[in-house]
């Protein structure tokens, strides 16, 4: 949102020299009249999100598992927008400037994983009291997520399916399905720094997902001996661990919850459960990079 959406009765610009006639004029307590709607909730649209938790069951416990998807899926579009404009500066070969929203990118998936704290004390049979209400609703349907692993490299085809009778969802997904992700934007990045990558990974169908090749593990090795303190790359690579590392946490948090809240139960979304999960998180994120460090 640009700053003239902001524009609204409720919300008008301030210089440091309004607020600070403003704090004299109140003797140094906040303001409490407002000629509008109160500028925070025009901003935060608090009131909205605290409009949407519409559970299904009348159990309590129903709440925080609510409530803590929705965060999470903020957190998921969050990060994918972080992801997006890290996409974008390194097109721009404005590296240095790509690293702020890469480092962002990480704090939020930080935080992202906290938020599984709110969920340890459900057990099978505290999730089984509202359980039955989410019918066949899953995580699993999330396109939030989906966008999250396209960007990261994680490519399933399949993955869109459920979205196709919902086009403004299913058109964007196969948008980010089709386009490089951002390990594609990396390692050609790399190829324009002068490393030695085969065409073939530069201009290939990237609607599949990346399969890990020697050559761009190599040119990781390579950046990672220059020790200097001019070396971007490097700050680059370690940015790209970081999330890598964080999303992997995710995954293991979440795997950890589902067999802590249903064992090896199968799963609402229609799979056999933790089966299946093991085997959607066994696929790496940024492969190479985690390969390149037994050569180095
Ligand atoms: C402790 C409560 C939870 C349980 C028992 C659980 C269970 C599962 C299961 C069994 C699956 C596999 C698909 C299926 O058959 O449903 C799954 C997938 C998934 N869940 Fe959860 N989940 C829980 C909490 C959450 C939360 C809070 C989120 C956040 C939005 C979430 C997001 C996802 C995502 C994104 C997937 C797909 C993962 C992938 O593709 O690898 N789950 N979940």
């Amino acid at each position: 949102m640009n700053s003239t959406d902001l524009r609204t009765p409720a919300i008008r610009p301030r210089s440091a020299r309004d607020r600070d006639a403003r704090a004299v004029a109140n003797a140094g307590e906040p303001t409490v009249e407002f000629a509008d709607r109160v500028p925070y909730d025009a901003y935060v649209h608090a009131s909205t999100l605290h409009s949407l938790q519409q559970t299904l069951s009348t159990d309590p416990g129903e709440m925080s598992f609510l409530m803590i998807s929705q965060i999470m899926e903020l957190y998921f579009g969050l990060t994918c927008f972080e992801l997006r404009e890290a996409k974008r500066l390194l097109r721009e070969d404005e590296v240095w400037q790509a690293l702020a929203p890469l480092r962002r990118a990480a704090c939020h998936l930080d935080g992202l994983n906290a938020a599984w704290r709110g969920l340890r004390w459900m057990t099978p049979a505290e999730f089984n009291r509202f359980r039955d209400q989410l019918g066949e609703g899953s995580g699993f349907q999330s396109a939030m997520y989906r966008h999250l692993e396209f960007l990261l490299g994680l490519k399933t085809a399949s993955m869109i399916r459920p979205f196709r009778r919902q086009p403004d969802i299913y058109r964007p997904l196969a948008d980010d399905l089709h386009a490089p992700s951002l390990w594609d934007d990396a390692v050609a990045l790399l190829a324009r720094r002068g490393h030695d990558i085969p065409a073939e990974l530069l201009e290939r169908d990237f609607s599949t997902e990346h399969e890990p090749h020697p050559a761009v593990e190599a040119a990781w090795v390579e950046v990672y001996h220059d020790r200097g303190p001019d070396n971007h790359l490097r700050l680059l690579g370690d940015a790209l661990a970081d999330i890598a590392e964080n999303f992997g946490d995710w995954r293991y948090e979440h795997l950890k919850a589902v067999k802590r809240s249903m064992g090896a139960k199968v799963g609402s979304g229609g799979s056999a459960g933790v089966t299946w999960l093991q085997r959607s998180m066994a696929r790496d994120v940024f492969p190479e990079l985690w390969s390149a460090r037994t050569f180095m």
